[in-house]
Parts: structure tokens; sequence; C-alpha cells
């Protein structure tokens, strides 16, 4: 059977969810640009994978690795947005200039890279535009209320991009994972007001960012999130929301249907207790 995509790109590719993604995909036998400021290969012996040095907050360096995979491969397939960071701290203890790097490479930079590869996927006729963003993004985490912010900011992002491109042949698709064991959590920053044993927030912040973190690393494998991405970018139409593992997605719909009151009662017990 031909496949759909043959050329992906991989932001976030050196580590984690996107290292995964693109050694799962090299596997399948796509050809994958996997992305990232370091420009680490996340598996050298993979002949598929071919990794390039992108600030995804630096517009032109984007723009220079579509060129380049123009160039080399004719046309690309797909984007697959995995690079993104962490920062912990209660809301009052998360300066702007804090909560707006919580911004930057999250949404300023998946905005950079999507609107570097419309160009493209419009001339085209096809593409598809694939983000990673979090359970996080419907349900609101104590002392991650800038990352949940941003996570729920992208989500509506791609479904108001969903329809705009539509018409281009463009599909596009939200993953939302729950907690998975990758570099992330050592990357997480934790505000510099949040340390302070004077905050008021500070026990609280600590114990309940300590309960994540360990959530985290006895969370699910990289590679069952890029199983998902994998199987979306087989399907004839994606997916506008994929959230991998029943558990998380029996959560999703309980946030549906449950009054606020309640859902913000449940999450402090777990985060806030
Ligand atoms: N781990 C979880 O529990 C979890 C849960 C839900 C959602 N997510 C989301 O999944 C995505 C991937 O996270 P992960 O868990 O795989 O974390 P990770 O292991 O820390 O990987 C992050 C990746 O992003 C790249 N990156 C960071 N800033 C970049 C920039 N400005 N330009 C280009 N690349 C950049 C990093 O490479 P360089 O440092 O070399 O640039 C690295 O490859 C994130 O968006 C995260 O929010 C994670």
């Amino acid at each position: 059977m031909k496949r759909i995509c043959n050329t992906i790109l991989v932001t976030g590719g050196s580590s984690g969810i996107g290292a995964a993604v693109c050694s799962m995909l090299a596997d399948d036998g796509m050809t994958v640009y996997a992305a990232s400021r370091s420009g680490r290969s996340p598996r050298p012996d993979a002949p598929g994978i071919i990794p390039v040095c992108v600030d995804i907050n630096d517009s032109a360096s984007i723009i220079s690795a579509i060129r380049r995979i123009k160039a080399e491969k004719g046309s690309l397939d797909a984007i697959v947005c995995c690079a993104g960071n962490g920062i912990g701290g209660a809301i009052e203890d998360t300066s702007s200039e804090e909560a707006r790097y919580q911004f930057e490479t999250n949404f300023f930079g998946t905005d950079n890279c999507i609107k570097a590869v419309l160009p493209l996927f419009r001339s085209q006729g096809h593409g598809r535009i694939i983000t990673v963003t979090s359970v996080a993004g419907f349900i609101p985490i104590p002392y991650q209320g800038y990352y949940s912010s941003v996570k729920a900011a992208l989500d509506m992002y791609m479904k108001a991009l969903a329809i705009e491109c539509r018409r281009f042949g463009i599909q596009c698709c939200s993953v939302m994972p729950g907690d998975v064991k990758t570099g992330f959590t050592s990357a997480r920053k934790r505000t510099a007001a949040s340390q302070s044993p004077d905050s008021p927030y500070y026990a609280q912040s600590q114990k309940s960012i300590a309960k994540m973190e360990h959530d985290e690393q006895n969370g699910m494998p990289p590679s069952r999130i890029a199983r998902a991405i994998k199987r979306q970018l087989g399907r004839k139409h994606m997916k506008f929301t994929v959230v991998p593992r029943l558990d998380y997605s029996a959560i999703r719909v309980l946030e549906r249907l449950l009054p606020t009151k309640l859902l913000l009662w449940a999450v402090g017990l777990l985060y806030d207790n």
C-alpha cells in the first residue's frame, strides 16, 4: 500500500517524544529531519534520520531548514511540533518575563514553524501539522498555570488553523499526552520567587511539583506517544484531537461532563493537598 507521508520534519527531535517519533517513522521507511538547537541525532545509526540545527524561536533558522528539505526531497508531507519546555511555580510567583519565556518556545516558536511550512503546504495542495500539546491543556494544573495556559492556547490555535487550512488540503491534529518519562522533567525551570522559602506558596508548590515530577518519571515511555502520532500520519484523515491512553481519554470526557467546581476540587485533591 502506498504510504501517505514520506518526508517529515520533527521539531524537538533530539530528545524525548520527538526523538521517539523520529526513530519510529524512520524505522517505517520515512525520511525524518530531526530539528533541535543542539542538532543532535536521536539515533546516529538510523540512515533515515537527518539531524538539523534549528532554534524554533528564530524564524530564519526554520525557513532555512525547510528550504533545505525542499531542495533535497522536493516536498515535505508533515511537520510534527514537539519542541517545548516547562516552568513550575505559582502564578503570583511568576514574573512576566518568566511567563513570556513559557509562551516563547511552546506557542510562538511553534507558530513560527507552522507559518514557515504553510506556504509550501499550500503550494503542494497537501500537508499535515501535528502539535504535541498536553493533558495540561484541558486540566488546569496548579503551580504550572502558565504551562497549562500555553497548551490550552495552542490547542485552540490548532482548531482555528484546521478550519482556515482545510481548503488547501492541509490537516491539523493536536496530540495531548499525559505524563511521559523524558528529559522534560529535568529541563523544567522553577521560577525565581517560587524557590524562596518566603513565598506563601513555597511548601505547597514544592510538594506539588515534586509529585508531578515523580508522576512524569513514572509515566509512559515516549514511544507510546510516537505510536499515536505515527497512526495519525498513516490515516487518510487525521483526527483533530488525540489523547493517548484510555485513562487520559476518560479524564478528557470527565472534564467535559463535570461542573467546573467539581473538576477544580478533584484537581486540588490531586495536586494541592
Ligand atoms: N514529558 C511529558 O510528561 C510531557 C507531557 C505532555 C506534553 N509534553 C510535551 O511534549 C513536548 C516534548 O517534550 P519532551 O517530554 O519530549 O521533552 P524533552 O525530552 O525535554 O525534549 C524537548 C525537545 O525540544 C527541543 N527544544 C527545546 N527548545 C527548542 C528550541 N527553541 N528550538 C528547537 N528545539 C528546541 C530540545 O532539544 P534542544 O535542547 O537540543 O534544542 C528537545 O529535543 C513538549 O512540547 C512538552 O510540553 C511532554
